[in-house]
Order: structure tokens, then C-alpha cells, then sequence
């Protein structure tokens, strides 16, 4: 059979560059351990379930070998949009996406994982497996040996008896664990925890956990400083008038953090709150229901805000992410400045916390317009932009 055309995979809706692939070497690794073990027991697709596929290489490639009915779960909407392009590319089909849940596992002899960064979110996946997949079931768990660490397999022992690392290969390392554990009723995720007025909610894979993030704690305290939060809607109504309230994004929600801290001290304010991962939104859905503004927050799973429509919201409120993978690569954060750019109306504005070593003030400026410094502090700068007409 002639190999899968790895190379052709693209990362597409994900940041492209020169440097960045749509598969490595964990990918084969897997894909390579799947059909041997698939042979060896006689599995069939419908008992295959993937993990983690970051751009679809690992189900692809399996789709590819005739293996039918392979159930794959991807965080990411731009994982999701890039397999399905994939997919159609290569002429590929008869596998089914799915959140991480009982569908996804249940019945699955073979579970297929590019690990994770956090361990909470390994906690999370590994808890599901072990839930819901077939008693018989085998996890292999693949990653880069530099971002290998042991706690991993102790991660992997908390719900498998047997956890086997392998030797590695071609600087990529699998860890097989087998014999899945008796669960707890309950499943250890979401998890939260209160913060001055705050519920936050999250899921393994939630940006922070059920922490308040520096930044974002940054980012709220300067809104407040601007007087943000002395909601318009109170002083005004003392004055027996009622403005309209803003049209509002939390734009890479996480747990919800800034769009729910907004919601409560803007009672009149609409806000949308969406984020690129399943974990993330799930997570901000939980937290506006956990805070009782749920009625007044929309959360959505998306990409850079796609869904949204050109000049339809006021306030843009923004924590970018910065590490692209474990390389800092600062083209994540653009893209999500030109999404601020392209939602807000004129004369919005867009909220933006960051590393101060970034200095994003030139970039927001040319992207989005005149962009001032709100707050400063040793670690974070937060900026206000006006959208230029
Ligand atoms: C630094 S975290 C901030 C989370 C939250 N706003 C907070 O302050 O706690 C950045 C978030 O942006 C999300 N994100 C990154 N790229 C994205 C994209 N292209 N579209 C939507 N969300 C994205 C990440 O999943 C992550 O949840």
C-alpha cells in the first residue's frame, strides 16, 4: 500500500508557517501501533477512537488503511474545520467527529491520544476512557518526549492499573495503559472554585482551570479603574433614565471569566462569549449558569469569531493567547486582533491584556486604531482601541 500522503495535510484554518506541520512524528507513531494492535486483535473502525488529532493525520491515515466508523474527538474548531478540509482534499470519509462523552467511547477496544498539555485535561480524557470505553480497551497516549513529563503516567495510573511508557522513537514516545480502574460516581470534571463574587467553572482542557489568570485579573481591575464597571445602566437609572445596553464579545472566552464579570456589572449589557475549544466553552456555559447570567450570554464554539457579524457589537473584551504549541508565536493573537477589528462598530472598543514584552500597541493601532495604554504593571500592559470609521 503506498504510504499516507502526510505532506499534504494543512493545519488550514490554524496559523500556517513555514515551521509549523499538520503531523509529526507522534502521528506515525500511533498511527503505526494502531494498525499492528488492530491486527493483532482484530479490531474493526467502529472499535477505534482518536483523541487529540490536532489536523485529522492520525484518523485520516487509519481511514486511509480501510479501517471504517474510526470516532474521533478534537478540541479545537480549527482542528475540526482543518480534518474536515482534509478530508475532502484526500477524498477521505466514513469516520464520525463527536465531543468527549460516552458516544465517542463507548464500545472502543483501541483509544488513540496525542497528549495533551495540561494534566487536567489528560485527567479529564483519561477519567472518560476509562468510563465509558470497553473493559478491554488499551489507551495509547503519544507526545514529544521534550514535552513528556512523569507526572503523566501517574495521571495515566489514577485510571489505568497498567501504565507501560515505551521506548522512544524518532524523539516521540508512546505510553500504553490498559486495565481501566473502578471510576467514581461522579466525574472528576468540571471542576470551580469562587473568586470575590465569581464562580468560575472548567473543564480539564480550560485555559487556567478554575483559576482567575493573572491577566485576566489585570484586565478586570484597569476596566474598573476606567470606571467600566460602575455600571451606566445603575447611575443612570438613579437619574431615572435607562441607556441601551452594549452589544458585548468575550472574544477566546476560557472559562468565561471576562464575559460573565461584564454581564454582572453591566445588567443591561447582551454578550457573546466563544472560544476555539470545546473544553473552553463548555466551561463558559457552566460558569454563566453557575453566576445566573446565562439568560444574557450566548457561547459559542468558533474561530475567531467567524459567526459573528461585521460591526455588530460595542465592546471587544480580549485576552490572547501567545504560545502557539509550546513556541511563542505571536500570529494567534493577530488573528484575533483582526477579528476585533471586523466585528467591532466604528468607534467600539476593544479591551486587550498582554505580556508587556510583547509590545501589540504598534499592531493594534495599524489593525484596529488608536490604541492607548489603560494599566501597566510589572508583567501586563492593558490597552483600550477605538475602531476607526
Ligand atoms: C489566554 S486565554 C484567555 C481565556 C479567558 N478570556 C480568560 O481571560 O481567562 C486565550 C483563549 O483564546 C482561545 N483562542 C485561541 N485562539 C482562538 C481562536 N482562533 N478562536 C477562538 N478562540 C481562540 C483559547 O482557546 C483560550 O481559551
Amino acid at each position: 500500500m503506498p504510504e499516507f500522503p502526510y505532506s499534504r495535510l494543512r493545519r488550514w484554518p490554524d496559523v500556517e508557517a513555514e515551521n509549523l506541520q499538520a503531523h509529526d512524528a507522534t502521528d506515525l507513531l500511533l498511527v503505526a501501533r494502531a494498525l499492528a494492535e488492530a491486527g493483532e486483535r482484530g479490531l474493526d473502525g467502529t472499535q477505534i477512537a482518536v483523541i487529540g488529532d490536532e489536523y485529522g493525520a492520525v484518523t485520516l491515515a487509519l481511514t486511509d488503511a480501510g479501517l471504517r466508523g474510526i470516532r474521533v474527538h478534537q478540541d479545537l474548531a480549527t482542528g475540526r474545520r482543518a480534518l474536515a478540509r482534509n478530508a475532502a482534499d484526500l477524498g477521505l470519509d466514513g469516520f464520525a467527529s463527536h465531543e468527549l462523552d460516552a458516544a465517542l467511547l463507548d464500545g472502543a477496544r483501541l483509544v488513540l491520544l496525542q497528549l495533551p498539555k495540561a494534566l487536567a485535561e489528560l485527567e479529564e480524557i483519561a477519567d472518560a476512557v476509562a468510563r465509558w470505553a470497553a473493559t478491554d480497551v488499551v489507551l495509547v497516549a503519544g507526545g514529544r518526549v521534550k514535552h513528556m513529563v512523569l507526572a503523566q503516567n501517574e495521571v495515566l495510573g489514577r485510571s489505568f492499573s497498567r501504565v507501560q511508557a515505551q521506548r522512544a522513537e524518532r524523539k516521540s514516545r508512546l505510553i500504553v495503559a490498559s486495565e481501566p480502574r473502578p471510576v467514581s460516581e461522579t466525574p472528576p470534571f468540571p471542576v470551580s472554585a469562587q473568586h470575590e463574587g465569581l464562580t468560575l467553572v472548567a473543564h480539564g482542557g480550560a485555559f487556567a482551570g478554575a483559576r482567575l489568570d493573572i491577566g485576566t485579573r489585570v484586565l478586570l481591575d484597569a476596566l474598573r479603574l476606567a470606571s467600566r464597571f460602575l455600571s451606566e445602566e445603575r447611575s443612570d437609572e438613579t437619574k431615572g433614565v435607562r441607556e441601551p445596553g452594549k452589544d458585548v464579545l468575550d472574544l477566546g472566552c476560557g472559562t468565561g471569566a471576562l464575559a460573565v464579570s461584564y454581564a454582572l456589572a453591566h445588567p443591561a449589557a447582551q454578550v457573546i462569549a466563544t472560544d476555539r475549544s470545546a473544553a473552553a466553552v463548555a466551561s463558559a456555559r457552566a460558569t454563566a449558569a453557575a453566576n445566573g447570567v446565562a439568560d444574557r450570554i450566548t457561547v459559542t464554539q468558533d474561530d475567531a469569531a467567524s459567526e459573528v457579524a461585521t460591526a455588530s457589537v460595542d465592546v471587544v473584551l480580549l485576552n490572547p493567547p501567545f504560545h502557539l504549541g509550546t513556541s511563542i508565536h505571536t500570529g494567534a493573537a493577530t488573528r484575533l486582533f483582526e477579528a476585533a477589528a471586523r466585528v467591532l462598530r466604528p468607534g467600539g472598543e476593544l479591551f486587550t491584556v498582554f505580556n508587556s514584552s510583547l509590545g501589540y500597541r504598534a499592531e493594534l493601532t495599524r489593525l484596529v486604531g488608536t490604541t492607548e495604554q489603560l494599566h501597566r504593571t510589572p508583567k501586563f500592559t492593558v490597552t483600550r482601541s477605538i475602531r476607526r470609521p
